[in-house]
């Protein structure tokens, strides 16, 4: 069985959801849409550090044709830069203070997320070591969250997304029929961390991510729960898959399109 790791996302064979995928119609624009109205949809995925959604969420994006979105790099990005200018994330009004002057820009690019931070990209940095350490902290500083919810609401005006997270079904795309949890046992998931060679303490930052007051990690009511802890790669995307067409998906792309953007 493979695990669901990081690595093993990038050596994924090309599969298609052949059956399915040619029912999909993309949704169409409304013929006179209002001013700044986004319709599109969203597959929002929640979940604890190291459960396989990230992984999922790729090979979910990449079978529908969708592009992903990890919104756990824009935490990270603005992580790394408040390190690399020392601003004190102890101090949350420091933090808003300096978030009121930084350009942040996120877009879409061959079907990814792109980010830009007072003009610098900082994904090459979102994976550095100490990263890991302090993103649950600056995550829970309401004016950060804050700060990227426009912004990933606006990445629906591209195309059609899978968003995984934290608060997407919460909070950032509460209106979409498309949610699902992906978690696994505790011991699972720190090993697959492991064996992607990072550090990485998954139980402190699901505990802070857990707890912290401004959009806790947890599972919307309407999110269908997957246990990925004795599952292959093939079988969550599958078992996903099958959901989805449950919900309707494949047949009816317009009915099920989400507006959440102003
Ligand atoms: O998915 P990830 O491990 O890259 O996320 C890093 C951190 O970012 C995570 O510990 C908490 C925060 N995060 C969040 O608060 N809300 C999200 N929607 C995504 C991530």
């Amino acid at each position: 069985m493979e695990f669901l790791t990081q690595k093993y996302a990038q050596s994924l064979p090309e599969r298609t959801w052949h059956a399915l995928k040619k029912k999909i119609n993309p949704p169409k624009p409304p013929a006179r849409p209002e001013e700044g109205t986004i319709l599109n949809h969203v597959i929002a995925i929640d979940g604890p550090a190291a459960s396989g959604k990230s992984t999922v969420s790729r090979e979910l994006a990449k079978r529908l044709g969708f592009a992903h979105v990890g919104t756990g790099t824009l935490y990270r990005a603005l992580t790394w830069k408040l390190l690399d200018e020392k601003v004190d994330f102890s101090k949350p009004a420091l933090v808003a203070e300096r978030l009121k002057t930084m350009k942040i820009e996120c877009g879409i690019e061959a079907d990814t997320l792109v980010m830009r931070l007072d003009h610098i990209d900082p994904l090459p940095h979102v994976r550095d070591g100490e990263i890991n350490e302090y993103v649950s902290a600056v995550a829970a500083i309401p004016a950060v969250r804050q700060s990227l919810l426009e912004k990933q609401r606006e990445l629906l005006n591209h195309g059609p997304l899978v968003v995984e997270g934290r608060d997407i079904g919460t909070v950032v795309f509460p209106h979409t029929p498309f949610k699902f949890f992906i978690d696994a046992d505790p011991e699972v998931r720190a090993a697959r961390r492991a064996k992607d060679g990072e550090k990485d303490s998954v139980a402190s930052r699901d505990a802070q991510d857990a707890a912290r007051k401004a959009a806790p990690m947890m599972k919307a009511k309407d999110a269908i729960r997957i246990d990925t802890s004795t599952l292959s790669i093939d079988e969550v995307v599958e078992t996903v898959l099958g959901f989805l067409e449950g919900k309707g998906l494949f047949e009816n792309a317009d009915a099920h399109a989400v507006k959440e953007a102003k």
